[in-house]
């Protein structure tokens, strides 16, 4: 049995194997790992794409995460918050365009009150009973999570950033918590969101070591959807210089995660479209099955700038749909209109 036969049967993976398949170039391994991923992809999910509207309600921030162009201290960052009627509008564009998932993300932004939340939540949930309703919204508490579950929302995404706490405090000042992180990640999954984590790819400080811990932490929280994409350097921020995320590590890190958790929701995401002109593709091609096409209002999508060179800023909801579907379509796969929710392990 070679490697990816192993870690397709086991569903793990060890410390050694992850390096080996993360650098080596030996071409039919490469293959054998992108082919068996989509594989597993189309055995649970078919060749078929979920799509998710992207609603960037607030590019205000109270955290400092020194990788992110929206951190409280750039003070060149462009700060907007959006309406509640620009958000309906919004979810009304997107749910005419065929999208049955909104997700409603930001910065953490305190105008984003519980109460306002909450209006806004129930208000969508009541517009559109037949929709998935996701918030990304950081760290709130137990309460504040509770509350937005029973208004209507069904799914959170938060990602974990780093497995491991040391890393953590490499990536965060001092008030930032990777216990807190995780205390988030608990409560949102025992009050029964549907729940994503992640990590970015090629992060400062990030080693073969700290990507293990990552793999081996998605293992045992058992996520609903897993987000990972290359880290871009943003300007004005702690990590200006530093180099980018690989492409190559993304990809062999989404079929990875693939094999390891056959059912998840894997999205193909706008920073891998970002550092690739076919990052989105490829996604899909090494096992991704899920896109984040944007529907924030065009005059407000460049600033919501968390890394540099983001695509799809000049484009309209309806144009980011079009060219979703016809991408997918040239790689023989539909982007469908549901809901896609996880397709939950049946024994
Ligand atoms: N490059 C890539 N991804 C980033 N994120 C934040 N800053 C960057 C960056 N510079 C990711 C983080 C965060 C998500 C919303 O975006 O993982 O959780
Ligand atoms: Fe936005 Fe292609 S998805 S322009």
């Amino acid at each position: 049995m070679n490697t990816i036969e192993h870690l397709s049967q086991t569903r793990n993976i060890t410390r050694e194997e992850l390096e080996l398949l993360l650098t080596t170039d030996d071409r039919e391994l490469v293959e054998q790992l992108r082919r068996t991923a989509r594989e597993v992809a189309d055995a649970v999910y078919g060749k078929r794409i979920f799509i998710r509207g992207l609603i960037e309600i607030s590019s205000h921030c109270k955290n400092d995460c020194l990788y992110c162009g929206l951190r409280r201290s750039n003070r060149s960052a462009v700060r907007y918050r959006l309406t509640e009627e620009q958000i309906y509008d919004c979810c009304a564009t997107g749910y005419r365009l065929g999208f049955r998932t909104f997700v409603m993300q930001g910065g953490e932004d305190g105008w984003f009150t519980d109460e306002r939340m909450c209006r806004i939540v129930s208000t969508v949930r009541r517009r559109y009973p037949d929709c998935a309703i996701t918030l990304s919204l950081g760290e709130r508490s137990r309460e504040s999570y509770q509350a937005l579950y029973d208004a209507g929302a069904n799914r959170y995404l938060l990602r974990h950033e780093t497995a491991s706490a040391t890393h953590y405090a490499q990536l965060h000042p001092a008030e930032m918590s990777w216990q807190h992180r995780m205390d988030c990640l608990q409560a949102l999954k025992e009050i029964g969101y549907q729940v994503g984590c992640g990590f970015m790819v090629g992060s400062p400080y990030q080693t073969f070591d700290t990507l293990y811990e990552d793999l081996q932490f998605i293992r045992r929280f058992e996520p609903q959807m897993v987000g990972i994409g290359p880290f871009i350097a943003a300007h004005d921020t702690p990590f200006a210089d530093q180099p980018n995320g690989k492409v190559t590590y993304t990809l062999r890190l989404l079929s990875i995660i693939r094999l390891l958790q056959p059912h998840v929701l894997l999205p193909a995401t706008t920073a891998l479209g970002t550092l690739h002109p076919q990052g989105r593709e490829q996604g899909i091609l090494h096992g991704a099955n899920v896109v984040m096409p944007n529907l924030s209002p065009r005059d407000h999508r460049k600033d919501y700038a968390i890394y540099d060179n983001k695509i799809c800023t000049g484009e309209e909801a309806a144009e980011c749909r079009a060219c979703t579907e016809a991408r997918f379509a040239r790689i023989g796969y539909e982007t469908v209109v549901d809901r896609g929710d996880y397709k939950p392990n049946t024994p």
